[in-house]
C-alpha cells in the first residue's frame, strides 16, 4: 500500500523519460511482456476495455492493435503521464484515481492495469473497484514485477532492484528517489500465491498465474466471482 500524493509526484516528475528509463532498465522485455498481455486479452474477444494507471499508455496502445473495433479507456491520476499517452494519440482517456473511478458498475469486459496496482494506496480497495466496474461476465488481466521463486536468482534480482536499478534510473531521469521507491515497492508487493488470495478475497477468481521472464513480472488473469467469498 502507497502514499498516493508520493507516487503521483513521482510519476509526474519522471513522466518525460519513464518510457525510455522501463526499456533500458528491462532491456527492452517490458515491451515484450506487454504484448503477452495484449495477445491474452485479445482471446477474450472484448468490445470495451479499461485500462488502469494507463501512464504514458504503453499498454494501451498495443491492446488498441491487438483487439480492433475495441474501445480502449485509459485511466490514470497523473495529467503529465496521460500527457504522453495523449501524445500518442490514444482516442480515450480519463484523468481519475483508480480507487473512485468515475464509471458505472458492470461497463467493461476487461479491465488491465500494467505496473499499477503496485502503486495504489490499497490493493484491495483497488481490486474491489476494478470488480464492480467489470461486467459478470469480464476479465481481469494484472501484470507487475514480482520476486523469482528460485532463491539464488530472487538475490541476484534483489541485489539489483536495490544496488543498479536506482542509479540507472536516477541518470536517466534525474529521480533517483523515485527508483529508490520502486525496489521498496517490488519487494513489498505481494505475488504468487499471495496475490492470488489477496483477489479471491476481493471477489475475483479463478486467478491464472503467468510468471514472466523467471517471475521478475508475472500476469495474473481473474474473472469476476458470483458470489464474493
Ligand atoms: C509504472 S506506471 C505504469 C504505466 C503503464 N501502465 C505502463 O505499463 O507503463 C504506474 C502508473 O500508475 C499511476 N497510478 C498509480 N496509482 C494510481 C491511482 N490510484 N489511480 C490512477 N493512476 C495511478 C501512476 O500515475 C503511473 O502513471
Amino acid at each position: 500500500m502507497q502514499d498516493a500524493k508520493f507516487v503521483s509526484k513521482a510519476f509526474s516528475r519522471i513522466a518525460g523519460r519513464y518510457v525510455l528509463a522501463n526499456h533500458v532498465m528491462s532491456l527492452g522485455i517490458d515491451w515484450w511482456w506487454r504484448r503477452v498481455v495484449s495477445q491474452r486479452a485479445a482471446l477474450h474477444k472484448p468490445q470495451r476495455i479499461l485500462d488502469l494507471a494507463t501512464g504514458s499508455g504503453d499498454l494501451a496502445a498495443v491492446l488498441l492493435k491487438a483487439c480492433p473495433g475495441a474501445e480502449v479507456l485509459g485511466a490514470d491520476f497523473s495529467l503529465p503521464m496521460l500527457r504522453h499517452a495523449q501524445a500518442r494519440r490514444l482516442p480515450a482517456l480519463i484523468a481519475a484515481d483508480a480507487l473512485r473511478l468515475p464509471l458505472a458498475d458492470a461497463s467493461f469486459d476487461l479491465v488491465t492495469v500494467a505496473f499499477g496496482l503496485r502503486n495504489m494506496a490499497s490493493w484491495p480497495e483497488a481490486l474491489r473497484e476494478m470488480r464492480r466496474v467489470l461486467k459478470p461476465d469480464g476479465h481481469l488481466m494484472v501484470l507487475d514485477f514480482s520476486l523469482p521463486s528460485v532463491s539464488w536468482l530472487r538475490r541476484a534480482y534483489c541485489w539489483y532492484l536495490r544496488e543498479v536499478m536506482p542509479k540507472i534510473g536516477g541518470l536517466i531521469t534525474g529521480q533517483r528517489e523515485a527508483y529508490e521507491y520502486l525496489c521498496t515497492s517490488i519487494e513489498a508487493f505481494p505475488s504468487g500465491q499471495d496475490m492470488v488470495d489477496l483477489m479471491r478475497q476481493c471477489g475475483l477468481g479463478p486467478v491464472e498465474v503467468r510468471p514472466l521472464t523467471a517471475g521478475v513480472a508475472s500476469l495474473y488473469e481473474a474473472s469476476v466471482m458470483a458470489r464474493p467469498e
